[in-house]
């Protein structure tokens, strides 16, 4: 059989995605071959999935979170508009969002039948008011972003959760990325901080647990019965998990490495990939780059064409934003040396 190599993460800085913690990596294998889907024969690893729950509840300043470890943020996204779906009373729903929200809420749109309604944005952030706007009586669900794919950028949450509920629509927040940096910041992103009903949060970004671990976490148990279908063959009489079978590995990992990391290693990672993204922009903007400042830790900058091409010609792993930035997610694996080199590179192939 041919053995493949895994890349390595040394050129890699446009992944939302790290390295994971060396206790995910063995806590993962250990429970391979688990299966949280079918709680009443594998208890343990269903156990620890309520521990990874209740954790990520203490993230996101929730008492007593509902919700479950999902294959990724795409997943959550989709499970938390079919709450909101199955709950609302309309045969027109629609689903009103910034613009910067994350392509999966257009799986979902398609997935669950709903509209997407877009609102543009101000300095890549929510504008409330063109959101407010677009709310009628069908909306179901209003839509907040914190830390966005794209730029990093943190949504108003305490203003479009008061619009949500005005609209008496669930507000659902997706910090995918987000949600593991900003417990650090002063930002108002959480369940405190405003009547948000659901929320993604993964553990295999900024969590560094191993790949698959979403989350998604609910106010309610009332709101997670929402997704719920009898299961006629297990011992437990409903699911509320969008796949069927799912990785005990990815709720093994997510369990140590939060166990690891929450809080003190986390807030240490937060500050280190913070300064590590200031620096970036700083040495960027020094260069003459017109870079967007980052809220959080991702540097988008306007490179030339030529320059990008080049930088992923002789390997660099960067990507680009929708206007063609160059977007830099400045992961716990991307290190101060790592930017230097990139922009040692950088400085060698822009001849313009
Ligand atoms: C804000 C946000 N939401 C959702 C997702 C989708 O997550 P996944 O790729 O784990 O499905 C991403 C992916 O980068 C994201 O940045």
């Amino acid at each position: 059989m041919q053995r493949a190599t895994p890349q390595d993460f040394s050129r890699v800085l446009s992944s939302m995605c790290t390295e994971p913690h060396p206790v995910a990596r063995t806590a993962a294998e250990r429970f391979l071959a688990t299966n949280p889907g079918d709680p009443a024969t594998y208890e343990t690893v269903a156990d620890i999935e309520r521990e990874v729950v209740a954790t990520l509840g203490e993230l996101v300043d929730l008492s007593e979170p509902a919700g479950y470890v999902t294959s990724g943020g795409s997943e959550a996204n989709i499970q938390a508009l079919r709450i909101a779906r199955n709950r609302a009373d309309t045969s027109e729903p629609n689903v009103v969002a910034p613009a910067s929200v994350h392509f999966s809420f257009r799986k979902a749109a398609g997935v669950l039948g709903l509209e997407l309604r877009t609102a543009p944005l101000d300095d890549h952030r929510a504008n409330t008011t063109a959101m407010a706007e677009l709310i009628d009586d069908d909306t179901i669900a209003v839509v907040g972003v914190a830390g966005s794919t794209e730029y990093g950028r943190v949504d108003p949450i305490p203003t479009i959760a008061a619009l949500a509920d005005e609209a008496g629509a669930l507000c659902h927040v997706d910090a995918a990325w987000g949600g593991f940096q900003l417990p650090f910041t002063d930002h108002e992103w959480n369940f405190a901080d405003a009547r948000v009903d659901t929320m993604t949060i993964d553990p295999h970004k900024l969590g560094r647990a191993v790949v698959p671990a979403g989350g998604l976490l609910a106010r309610s148990d009332e709101l997670l019965d929402a997704l719920a279908v009898a299961t006629p063959y297990l011992e437990s009489r409903s699911q509320a998990t969008l796949t069927g079978t799912r990785s005990g590995a990815g709720v093994a990992g997510a369990r140590a490495a939060l166990d690891a990391l929450w809080p003190d290693g986390y807030r240490e990672q937060a500050a280190s990939i913070q300064a590590n993204a200031d620096w970036l922009a700083a040495e960027l903007k020094a260069r003459g780059y017109p870079v967007v400042d980052p809220e959080l830790p991702l540097v988008a900058a306007e490179i030339p064409e030529e320059t990008f091409e080049a930088l992923r010609g002789i390997g660099w792993r960067i990507s680009r934003t929708a206007s063609d930035e160059l977007r830099v997610v400045c992961m716990p694996h991307v290190t101060r040396e790592t930017l230097a080199s990139f922009l040692a590179d950088l400085d060698e192939y822009d001849n313009t």
